[in-house]
């Protein structure tokens, strides 16, 4: 199938080479010049393992291929698929400003039938606004053209997107049309064999099926953070209690790790918005507004532990920082709970050594040069001379540490581990004094409930 996806971002770039990838010729389209003149020179402006090699194997099968020329992207494919930004507007509600522009250039160049697809994460109802953009774009030009569009959410998660574009569990089709059902699976059928994974429902449903996707899953995390800040004051270890609840299959043991919260691109911009269609349907939905308020308390934690460790004396100290990227295996630090502490600690006089085996290009575009950065060659360096270590990224190179070498590194014996990385007696034994995340120990009940 001939297919164009517009906007070469994350999104667009992991759909468009693994749809490349098993014979569909596709062309990837983007407003940005840059980016597409990198693409088109073989390189791969994100990280995302497997995704450069994969790029470059089917661009030089002639599979792929990249443009900045709107017109030609919109009358090579048959399958248009979305997938441009949908940043936060002012009031935390998805701005649809770039999704309505392709909808508009799709309506201005299109010569016979397409089949629209809106991949970005988008609110209900955008599908309909969608359609009546292209139509508007139609009519203006008096010309008859029949068109679908309809809703293909994407689940990809950063550090494993090609696993998960091409072994994930379901496929969510929203559409009322059997022309867009057979065009459907018709992409799909390649990762579509072993048994059927393609979810047909209605439009909106597969709008709120990402939503609600994203909401149960950022709901978890903020249960267990809310848990873990309980079993501080409980003197309870909660790693002991997460085994203990995850047994249960009907809880299970994915996604209720407790830590310094939730970051990145998905669940703190799709969480505010979601509770901001709820409240223009008049139904402000409190547990979701709770979700993101734990998550914002709680990504304050990690300064609140280190300013009680060390007496509100942050002033003039200097902080190791382990983890930058927002989770492992990826260098984007949009949310990342890092930003939170490294900004309050510039706040409160205190200068950051930090190390992230990725992030360190990504730090330096957002922060610039600063006497109160320094950014590390490796962990190692990153302590040197520090007065305390805070973990805030669970990269599989720090979870072996040889605790005695901290303890004569750091000035003062301090460690906060936002990730619980590390047994609370291992360090003690050392003579570390560390502060985990709800590990019941009292040295480490520092977050205030009106914080
Ligand atoms: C997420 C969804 O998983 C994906 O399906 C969707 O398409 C996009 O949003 P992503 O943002 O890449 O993917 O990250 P994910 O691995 O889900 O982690 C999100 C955040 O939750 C990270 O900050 C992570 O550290 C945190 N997290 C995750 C926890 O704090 N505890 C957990 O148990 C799991």
């Amino acid at each position: 199938m001939r297919i164009s996806v517009f906007g070469s971002g994350y999104v667009g770039l992991v759909s468009g080479a693994c749809l490349a990838d098993v014979g569909h010729e596709v062309l990837c389209m983007d407003v940005d010049p840059e980016r597409i003149a990198t693409l088109r020179a073989g390189e791969v402006p994100i990280h995302e393992p497997g995704l450069d090699g994969l790029i470059r194997q089917n661009a030089e099968a002639g599979r792929l291929r990249f443009t900045t020329d709107t017109e030609e992207a919109v009358q090579f494919g048959s399958l248009l698929f979305i997938a441009v930004g949908t940043p936060p507007d002012e009031d935390g509600s998805a701005d649809l400003q770039y999704v309505l522009a392709v909808a508009e250039s799709i309506g201005r160049y299109m010569q016979d039938y397409k089949v629209v697809i809106d991949k970005s994460t988008v609110p209900v109802g955008t599908a309909d606004k969608v359609r009546a953009t292209v139509q508007a774009a139609l009519d203006a030009r008096g010309i008859p053209l029949d068109f679908d569009v309809c809703s293909n959410p994407e689940f990809l998660k950063e550090g494993a997107a090609i696993e998960d574009f091409t072994r994930g569990p379901r496929i969510v089709v929203g559409t009322d049309s059997e022309r867009v059902r057979e065009a459907m699976r018709e992409c799909y059928a390649p990762y579509n064999r072993n048994h059927d994974k393609l979810m047909f429902m209605s439009v909106r449903a597969a709008e709120l099926t990402k939503y609600a996707a994203n909401a149960m899953l950022a709901t978890k995390i903020s249960f267990m953070n809310e848990m873990a800040n309980l079993a501080e004051r409980l003197d309870v270890d909660i790693e002991e209690v997460r085994r203990g609840i995850g047994s249960d299959p009907r809880i299970g043991y994915h996604f209720i790790y407790p830590g310094c919260g939730y970051g990145g691109s998905c669940f703190p911009k799709d969480v505010q918005a979601l509770c901001r269609t709820a409240r223009q349907v008049d139904y402000p939905a409190q547990l979701l507004e709770a979700v993101e308020e734990v998550n914002n308390r709680q990504k304050g934690t990690l300064f609140a532990k280190l300013n009680q460790a060390l007496d509100g004396q942050l002033a003039g100290k200097t902080i190791a920082l382990w983890g930058l990227a927002f989770k492992p295996n990826t260098d984007d630090m949009r949310a990342a709970p890092s930003r939170t502490l490294m900004e309050a600690l510039w706040a409160a006089g205190a200068k950051v050594q930090a190390y992230d085996p990725e992030a360190m290009k990504e730090c330096r575009r957002i922060y610039g040069e600063r006497d109160d950065l320094m950014l590390a060659g490796d962990r190692i360096q990153a302590v040197r001379g520090a007065d305390a270590l805070v973990i805030c990224t669970e990269w599989k190179e720090f979870r072996t540490v040889d605790f005695a070498w901290l303890k004569r590194e750091l000035n003062l014996p301090v460690v906060v581990d936002g990730r619980n990385l590390y047994e609370p007696k291992a360090l003690q034994q050392a003579g570390l004094l560390y502060y985990g995340v709800g590990r019941g120990d009292s040295a480490s009940r520092c977050v205030r409930p009106e914080a």
